[in-house]
Formats: C-alpha cells, structure tokens, sequence
C-alpha cells in the first residue's frame, strides 16, 4: 500500500509538471507543437556552440550551474569544437546550444525529443531567449536561491520557433525623483531579461536630482545629486524636510551597463534637455537665464527654470556632459529628453532673445519663435552626438518646430506623435500614457491601491493595446516597438516599484514580443495565475496579484 502511495504521488507530480505542457512561456512563442515524451535535463550535459560569443557562452554555462545546482544534479558544461558536425549526424545527448547563421538576429528554434534538446539562433540574444523559454519549462524553483532534488527536472518534447515581433521592447525605470540602488536597477534588468525586453530606458536627471557622476562638473554630484526634503503625500506645498539624494558613479553605470549587455539588454540613458534642468542649475546657476540661485525641486512637477540656451557656455556643457555619457554608454541611442520646456524664462531672457534673432526666429502660427529655439537645440545637440556615432531620441514635444532627419520620436501624449513622426518619416517608440505609464494605478477603483500620480493602467488595458492603431500600413515600418514608463515620484521604495511593475511587465512583453494577432487575454490571465506568479514568488519579486 505504502509502494502504491509513492507511485501515485509520483504520478500525480509528473501530471503536475507538464499539467500546462507549454503553458508557461511567457511572452507566448510564435509557434510551439507540444509532442509525446520529456527530456530529463537535470544531470544532462550542456554543450555550447564556440562559434557563439563568450556573453552567450557564458550564460549557457550560467544556466547549466543553476540547473545543476537546485536540482541537485551537475549538468557538466563543454564548449567543444565540431559540436554541430556531431549534431548534424545525430550524436549529441543532453541539451546543445548550436549556432545557425540562417535564423534572423533575435530569434532561436527549440526541438526537444526524449533524448536531447538542440537550441539554435544566430546571435546572443537568440540564446539568451532560449535560455528564457527553458526556464520557462522547468520547475519554478530554477529561479529561486535554494535546492528543490525533489521537483522533477525535466522539459516536455517541442517543437518551438520564436522571434519578435517588434525590435524595440523597452521598459524606463525614473532614477531621479527616487533614487534606486544598483542592486535594485540590476533586480529591475532581471525581470525585464526573463520577459525578454531588451532596451534599459534610464532617466538619470530632472529637476529633483541629478543622478549620472560627470568628471568635468564634479558639482553634479556634490550638490545637484541632493534635494532638501520631499513633499509628502500630494501635498504640494509640504516638505518632509529630509535631504535626500544619490548618484551613480561611472564605474556603477559600467556596471549597470555591463549587466544589461550580459542579459541582452542595452541601456538607453536619458539626459533631460533643455528643461527638467533644475537641479543642474543648483550646481552650475550660470546654466540658467537668470543665474539664480537655484535649489533641487523638492516637490514634483515642471519647473520654469530651464537652460539658458542664448549662450554658448551652455552648449560647452551639454557637449561636454554628453561626451561622457556617450563614452559610458556603447548603444546607438542617447535619450535627450525635450518634453515639457515651459518657454517663460526664454521670453524674458536677453541672451535667448538674442539668439532668436540671430537665427531669424519667429512666430508663424504653427508655433512660436521659442519652440524653433528648442528645435535649434535638438538639432545642433543631435549633430553634435552624430560625432560620437549616436542618434537621438526624444519626448514627443521635438515634434515642436522643425526636426532633422535620424531622430526617433517616442510618443507619451498618446499616439498622435508616432503617427506623426511615422507618416514624417521619423521612426517612432510607443509609450502612450493611456497604456504605458506604469505609475498609474492598477485598477480603477483606488481603494486599495498605493497613492500614486494618477491615471489607471489596468493589466488588461496594457494588454489590449494595439501599437499599429491609427499608423498607414506603410509607415509601420517606422514603429521600433513598445515601452512602458514608470516615472518615481510617489513610489519610494522597491517594494512599491516592483508593485507597479508586476505584473504588468509580463503583459507589455506580450504586446511588445507576440506575432499579430497571437495575443489571448483568457490564456494570459490564466498562465499569470498557474505559472507565473509561482515564478515571480521564487524570484523573490514583489507584485500585485
Ligand atoms: C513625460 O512623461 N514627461 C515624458
Ligand atoms: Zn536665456
């Protein structure tokens, strides 16, 4: 009887494990074909393609540690030379890592039988995501910090061919209205890598703090990188009169950046410009029209004390600034910002006004002399990166005035920016308020919800967006993707910032990741619940459920 018992209770968690077959790949695969059997991967060895590069190497041998160490049995890793050659011809056992030229540069195919698995991808991200998937298929505790000898180490026989269906899939994390320790930012890039995002948004600066150490301006971040307290709650006028600051030094943000890249993440910084400018000012009060003084804003909004763009002293530090940033971070993008520049001080402004009529300026009915100012800026800072080999990003606002070719336009005020952008020619990122901000509460009725900005951003709204809606179908090609925002002025702890994360970013990844059309909200409420909030338990991460 006892023998019989053990069976069943065998057989029951056997049932278990492959109770959602493939279920639990989130976002879901372009196609997946479930066949008869599994593969015992705990033990098996892993064998690695060299032709693939140390950072896919390196991740490969990674997994097969945590694979052997929670399931208790060592999964020897080898990178050894003819490994395709063996495989072509049918010899490999285990689970094998095979480069394949032919496969496009972020997709990989998955073919599993009873006695081998073979991953093949073109390029490290194509690992990296398979190294997601079989996550994915295995038991949660892969992604926790103890051994689990006794869950049942095995993935289901497959057949999978996955790749994205859009090349940007970002996710924005606000450093400066609330500082996050790299530890933090790092837990942040896990979650985006397990869901397959791949561009960092990292907004380093506005007029709370600054946040990004600059070796020509030591001041950023002796005094720009403090604030004297923060409002408390929503009240605007109060101060919790705590100083509160942070930054990260350069060799953090090589951190940061280094981290990303081995997760197949590249990190986009953003310098705000010309406006979220003040806690700059602090530090360098001749950066702004009136020379000040300036203080970091201890309460949230937009502050009217802008750079003073009529001289030339601030283009040297915004060349020189940026010159830094460019060196720290090697993706093709920098972020500079250019929303929310209240023009005010630039009416008043001697040297502004002068510059308006050096350049010919004027209000024409379409837009005002001080918004082709801030055009002027954007297109002389953009040239300026073009030297360093980047091109430029920017908030929808440098529609405003005129823009140059090569910039990218990311659309917060709903879709009109991309659709403007995309029918201009301009490639375009979505990250509408009505679906993308992430600060904004999670269901409609707040009781029960943290104090937050504002705005609701339900699970199945994120899910429901459409990123081609409103977008000619031959300007799709200008749509780069998705991302989702999460701007930090009333979330103050990780607690509360995974809280707001989760589990939205597992939806945006369907959005962002999903083949038209592919997307099931039933099926994705349902993985949520069976496989994903067990894996974002074991992974430690806080979530709203
Ligand atoms: C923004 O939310 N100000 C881009
Ligand atoms: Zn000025």
């Amino acid at each position: 009887m006892k023998r019989l018992t053990t069976l069943l209770a065998a057989f029951l968690i056997a049932l278990c494990a492959h109770a959602g077959g493939l279920d639990g790949i989130v976002p879901l695969p372009m196609k997946a074909t479930l066949l008869k059997g599994s593969l015992r991967l705990s033990g098996a060895p892993v064998k690695c393609d060299p032709a693939f590069d140390e950072t896919a190497r390196e991740a490969v041998a990674a997994f097969a540690a945590q694979l052997g160490y929670v399931s208790g049995r060592a999964c020897p890793f080898s990178a050894p030379v003819g490994l395709s050659g063996a495989a072509a011809s049918g010899k490999v056992k285990g689970l094998v890592f095979l480069k394949d030229a032919s496969l496009e540069p972020e997709a990989y195919s998955l073919d599993v039988s009873t006695r081998r698995a073979v991953v093949r991808a073109s390029s490290t991200s194509g690992v990296l995501y398979a190294l997601q998937t079989l996550r994915q298929l295995l038991p949660a505790a892969i992604y926790g910090t103890g051994t689990a000898d006794r869950e049942r180490w095995v993935i289901p026989a497959c057949l999978i061919e996955d790749r994205p269906r859009f090349a940007w899939r970002g996710m924005h994390l606000d450093s400066s209205r609330h500082f996050w320790s790299v530890d933090e930012v790092k837990r942040y890039l896990d979650v985006m890598a397990m869901y397959k995002l791949n561009r960092f948004h990292w907004h380093l600066t506005d007029d709370q703090g600054w946040r990004i150490e600059i070796k020509a301006y030591p001041l950023l971040s002796q005094i720009a990188c403090w604030r004297e307290g923060t409002m408390i709650g929503r009240d605007f006028d109060s101060n919790d009169g705590i100083r509160y600051g942070g930054f990260y030094s350069q060799d953090e943000i090589r951190e940061v950046v280094d981290y990303a890249a081995a997760r197949g993440i590249t990190v986009v910084p953003e310098i705000d410009l010309p406006g979220h400018m003040l806690a700059a000012l602090s530090a360098y009060p001749e950066l702004g029209c009136t020379g000040g003084p300036y203080a970091a804003w201890t309460r949230w909004g937009v502050s009217d004390q802008v750079l003073c763009v009529g001289r030339e002293s601030t283009f040297t530090f915004l060349e020189t600034v940026l010159s830094e940033v460019a060196e720290l971070f090697p993706g093709e993008y920098i972020h500079i910002g250019g929303d929310e520049c209240p023009k005010d001080e630039w009416k008043k402004c001697p040297d502004c006004q002068a510059k308006i009529r050096e350049l010919g300026l004027h209000d024409d009915g379409r837009f005002t002399a001080e918004q082709y100012l801030q055009s002027y800026v954007t297109k002389r800072i953009q040239a300026f990166l073009a030297t360093k080999g980047k091109k430029i990003i920017g908030w929808d606002e440098i529609l405003e005035g005129e823009l140059a070719p090569g910039a990218t336009v990311m659309s917060w005020r709903g879709m009109a920016g991309a659709q403007e952008a995309s029918r201009k020619g301009f490639d375009a990122i979505l990250t509408p308020t009505s679906h993308c901000y992430f600060d904004y509460r999670q269901a409609e009725d707040p009781a029960g919800e943290p104090l937050g900005f504002g705005g609701v951003v339900t699970l199945e709204r994120i899910y429901s967006f459409d990123p081609l809606d409103g977008i000619a179908p031959e300007d799709a090609r200008h749509i780069l993707g998705v991302q989702a925002n999460l701007w930090t002025e009333y979330i103050s702890t990780p607690e509360h910032l995974e809280y707001m994360l989760l589990p939205r970013l597992l939806a945006l990844s369907e959005v962002q990741w999903c083949q038209e059309g592919q997307r099931d909200p039933e099926r994705f409420l349902r993985v949520l619940a069976e496989h994903e909030y067990p894996v974002l338990d074991a992974a430690g991460y806080n979530y709203r459920k």
